[in-house]
């Protein structure tokens, strides 16, 4: 089931998220959802404060990423086609690495992309969705990508890493974004567009 994509301004979107325990009701139907809303929107990664729960679990799938950058010319795409997974209360325990910048976009936040700097290689514990403990070490593009989803259940967007100036410069567009005065081809929810919208 496709699920809407909460937009910029709401406020679970702000949130720290919660654990979850092993007896969360319906949690292999919610996990089969997200990768159905994400793959809906075109995403590579899917927080579940952005369909609306405050909840400590994110999926991912980096393989557009393989078919969009060489991975002879770019080391950071390496195995990326593989990156299919699921995050239940994940734990970043270090990011290193030399900072790279990447232009970063959210599915809560349509047509914007910014350019972010983020350290290249993260470890981080989590659950997956048969809930083996992993401890494992990313780099690249499978790293970014969750250190942005790993942002979402602590409550941070990408647009928060971005200078004043930037911040202010894009101000406009997500107030918009908020009112639902963007086009978008998934389903959304705006929280602050008009009744009737
Ligand atoms: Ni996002």
């Amino acid at each position: 089931m496709i699920l809407p994509v909460v937009a910029y301004g709401d406020p679970v979107l702000k949130k720290e998220a919660e654990e979850i325990t092993k007896d969360y009701p319906d949690l292999q139907k919610l996990i089969a959802d997200m990768f159905e809303t994400m793959y809906e929107a075109a995403g590579v990664g899917l927080a579940a404060p952005q369909i609306g729960k405050s909840i400590r679990l994110f999926v991912v799938d980096g393989s557009p990423f393989a078919e969009e950058e060489d991975e002879e010319e770019d080391p950071r795409a390496v195995g990326i086609e593989d990156f299919k997974q699921v995050f239940i209360n994940p734990i970043i325990e270090e990011e290193f690495g030399e900072e790279w910048c990447f232009k970063e976009g959210c599915l809560s936040i349509p047509k914007v992309r910014e350019e972010v700097y983020r350290k290249e290689k993260v470890r981080i514990t989590y659950y997956d969705e048969n809930w083996n403990f992993k401890d494992e070490i990313f780099d690249g593009y499978a790293a970014r990508i969750i250190q942005h989803e790993y942002d979402h259940i602590e409550g941070v967007l990408f647009t928060d890493h971005l200078s004043a100036i930037k911040k202010k410069l894009i101000s406009k567009k997500l107030q918009n974004i908020s009112k639902g005065e963007v086009s978008v081809d998934y389903r959304m929810k705006f929280p602050a567009a008009k009744k009737g919208r």
